[in-house]
C-alpha cells in the first residue's frame, strides 16, 4: 500500500480489545449501516478480537469499515502458540494492525524493537499499521514524557516504513480506560514532538503521517480532541463498542 500525496483523511480507529462475542457482529453492523446511510468525513477501521475478525470482515464487506488486527507477530509463522501472523489476520479479511498497544508492551513485555518487527511483518503482509506510543503517569509527572514517547517512536518504527501507509497512535497510559483524557495542550505538544521526529526519520512523507490520539476519547470530548492541530484520528476502546457511541465519535471528526 503506497502513501497518497494529499493528506489522508482522519482515521478513526475502534479497539475492541477482548470484547465481543458474536452477538457483537451486531455493532459492527450498525457501524457500518451508520456510514452508508451518512459516509463519513474519515476513516474507519474496527479491531475486534482475533475470534471475530473473518466474521466481522464479512459482516461489513462493502460498506464503508475496514476492519483490522489488534496485534500481529513478528514472524510469518511457527511454533508460536497463541499467537496470530500479520498473514493470518490479512486472510481473515483485516486491512490494519495495531502493533505495540501498551496493553502488548504492559501485559506481554513487548518491547519497541519488537514492536518494529511487528510493523515489519505487517507490511510484508499488505497491512497498514497503527504503531502506538505512549508515556506513563512517572514518566508525565517527571517531566520526560516527551523524551520517552520520541524514543519509543524512534525504535518502535522500522525506516521499511517509508513510502508506505502507517500511522501512529499517541496514548498516554493513564489516559487509557481511566476516564482521563491528556489536555488538549499535552496533546498538541506530544503531536508536535511525534510530528518533528515523523519528519527526521521520513522526510516528507513524515508530514502526512496521521497521529492519532487515543485514552479515553467519548463523544463528548472527540470534536475537540480531534480538531487539535496535528491529531490526525483517534484509537477508541471503550467507546468503541457500542455503534451509537463509535458513530458519534466518527460523526465528530
Ligand atoms: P479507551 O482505550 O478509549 O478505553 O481509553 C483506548 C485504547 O487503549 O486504545
Amino acid at each position: 500500500m503506497t502513501l497518497s500525496s494529499t493528506t489522508p483523511r482522519p482515521l478513526i480507529a475502534g479497539n475492541w480489545k477482548m470484547n465481543g462475542l458474536s452477538a457483537a457482529l451486531d455493532e459492527a453492523r450498525a457501524v457500518a449501516a451508520g456510514l452508508d446511510r451518512q459516509p463519513a468525513a474519515a476513516r474507519v477501521a474496527v479491531f475486534p478480537p482475533a475470534t471475530l475478525l473473518h466474521r466481522l470482515a464479512q459482516a461489513v464487506e462493502g460498506s464503508f469499515v475496514l476492519v483490522g488486527g489488534q496485534d500481529c507477530h513478528h514472524k510469518a509463522s511457527g511454533a508460536n502458540t497463541g499467537d496470530i501472523s500479520a498473514e493470518m489476520v490479512a486472510d481473515a479479511g483485516g486491512k490494519l494492525v495495531i502493533c505495540g498497544h501498551s496493553e502488548r508492551r504492559t501485559d506481554h513485555g513487548e518491547t519497541s524493537p519488537q514492536v518494529a518487527g511487528k510493523a515489519e511483518a505487517a507490511l510484508a503482509a499488505g497491512l497498514e499499521p497503527i504503531i502506538c506510543v505512549g508515556e506513563t503517569l512517572d514518566l508525565r509527572q517527571s517531566g520526560q514524557a516527551v523524551a520517552f514517547v520520541v524514543n519509543q517512536v524512534r525504535e518502535s518504527l522500522p525506516l521499511s516504513l517509508a513510502g508506505q501507509a502507517f500511522n501512529v497512535a499517541y496514548e498516554p497510559l493513564w489516559a487509557i480506560g481511566t476516564g482521563h483524557t491528556a489536555s488538549i495542550d499535552n496533546i498538541v505538544e506530544m503531536h508536535a514532538a511525534i510530528r518533528a521526529e515523523l519528519i527526521s526519520l521520513f522526510g516528507e512523507q513524515g508530514r502526512g503521517v496521521p497521529i492519532l490520539y487515543g485514552g479515553s476519547v467519548k463523544p463528548e470530548n472527540a470534536r475537540e480532541i480531534l480538531a487539535a492541530p496535528d491529531v490526525g484520528g483517534a484509537l477508541v476502546g471503550g467507546a468503541s463498542l457500542k455503534a451509537k457511541d463509535f458513530l458519534a465519535i466518527v460523526e465528530a471528526a
